[in-house]
C-alpha cells in the first residue's frame, strides 16, 4: 500500500522496546533509519538487525546533543523526513516523595528533548519545503511524538512522567499548526501497557540503569491484573502492535491527519 523508500527517519530510544520495533518497521517499509539510544550496546545490536540503518549513541538530555543528532542524520543519510520522539522512561513516586531532580528528569527527557530535536530540524524542514514548493512539489514530512495514557488519564505515582507526557501533546498540537504550511504532519501516539521493561511486575529487582542512576521501574502486579482485566482486549500490547500505530502516522496513509493523539492501548484506560 505504501513504501517509505527514499525517506529518512530518525527514531530516538531505538535500542530496545517500542523504539526498536518502530525502527524495524520503518526499515522494512524502505526508510533509511538513524537510530539513537543512550545505551550503546543495545543500539549496536538494533542497528545490525536493521538493514540500511545508521546509529548515533548519545544522551538526548545533554543540551547540545539533539542538534548534533539531527545534523548527523542529515549529513549521513541525506535528509530528514520522519522524526519519532520515542525515548523515555518512568521514574515514579507519590508526589510528596518526588524530588526536584526526579521531576525535572521526566520533563527533560519527555518534553525538553523532543522540543530541542524539532527546533534543530526546523531550518532543514522549512528550507526543504520552500524549495519543493518552488518546484511545484508537495512532499509530506512526519513527526510522531510518543505519549501515554498516564498523560491523558492521569496515573497515581507518576506526577513527573504524566506531566512530561501531557506536555508533549501541547507541543504536538502547536507544531501541527506551525508546520502545516511545510506539509509536516505532527501527531502523537499514546500507549497503554506495552510489553517492555517499563511495565514488568514491580519488585525490588525491577530496576533500570539510566545515566548511572538505578531507577525502579515496573507496575504493581495488582494494578497490572486489574487494568488488564478491565480493558476491552484484556491484555498488554506487543511492541510490534505499538509500532504499527506509529507507522500509520509515518506513512502516506495519514497525510491528511495532523495535530491528533491516537491512543494505542487495546481500549485500556487508567
Ligand atoms: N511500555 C509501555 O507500556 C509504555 C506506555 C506508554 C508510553 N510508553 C513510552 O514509550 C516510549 C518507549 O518506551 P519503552 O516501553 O519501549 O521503554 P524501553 O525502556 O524499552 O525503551 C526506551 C529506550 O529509550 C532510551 N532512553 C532513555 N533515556 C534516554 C536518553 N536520555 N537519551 C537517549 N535514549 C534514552 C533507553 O535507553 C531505552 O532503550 C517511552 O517514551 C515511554 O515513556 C511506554
Amino acid at each position: 500500500m505504501f513504501s517509505l523508500k527514499s525517506k529518512v527517519a530518525l527514531v530516538t530510544g531505538a535500542g530496545r522496546g517500542i523504539g526498536r520495533a518502530i525502527a524495524q518497521q520503518l526499515g522494512a517499509a524502505g526508510a533509511a533509519v538513524m537510530l539513537n539510544d543512550l545505551d550503546a550496546g543495545p543500539l549496536a545490536e538494533a542497528q545490525k538487525a536493521i538493514a540500511g540503518s545508521a546509529q548515533c549513541a548519545g544522551d538526548l538530555t545533554d543540551p547540545a546533543f539533539p542538534q548534533q543528532l539531527v545534523d548527523r542524520t542529515i549529513a549521513e543519510l541525506g535528509g530528514l523526513d520522519i522524526i519519532v520522539n520515542n525515548a523515555g522512561y518512568t521514574w515514579d513516586n507519590i508526589l510528596q516523595k518526588t524530588t526536584d531532580e526526579q521531576f525535572q528528569a521526566m520533563l527533560d527527557i519527555h518534553i525538553v528533548a523532543p522540543f530541542r530535536i524539532l527546533r534543530a530540524a526546523a531550518p532543514y524542514i522549512r528550507d526543504t519545503a520552500k524549495r519543493e514548493a518552488a518546484e511545484g512539489r508537495r512532499a509530506h514530512r512526519k513527526v510522531v511524538n510518543i505519549t501515554s495514557i498516564s498523560a491523558t488519564d492521569g496515573a497515581a505515582g507518576q506526577a513527573g512522567y504524566s506531566s512530561g507526557k501531557a506536555a508533549v501533546i501541547g507541543l504536538t498540537r502547536t507544531m501541527a499548526k506551525e508546520w502545516g504550511r511545510y506539509n509536516v504532519n505532527v501527531n502523537a501516539v499514546g500507549f497503554g501497557l506495552i510489553e517492555t521493561r517499563l511495565i514488568q511486575p514491580l519488585t525490588a529487582e525491577s530496576k533500570i540503569d539510566v545515566k548511572g542512576h538505578e531507577i525502579r521501574v515496573g507496575v504493581q502486579q495488582g494494578l497490572l491484573d486489574t487494568v488488564i482485566a478491565a480493558s476491552p482486549l484484556g491484555r498488554a500490547g506487543t511492541v510490534e502492535e505499538a509500532a504499527g500505530a506509529v507507522l500509520f502516522f509515518c506513512s502516506p496513509l495519514s497525510d491528511f491527519v495532523t495535530g491528533e493523539v491516537l491512543i494505542c492501548s487495546g481500549g485500556m484506560h487508567f
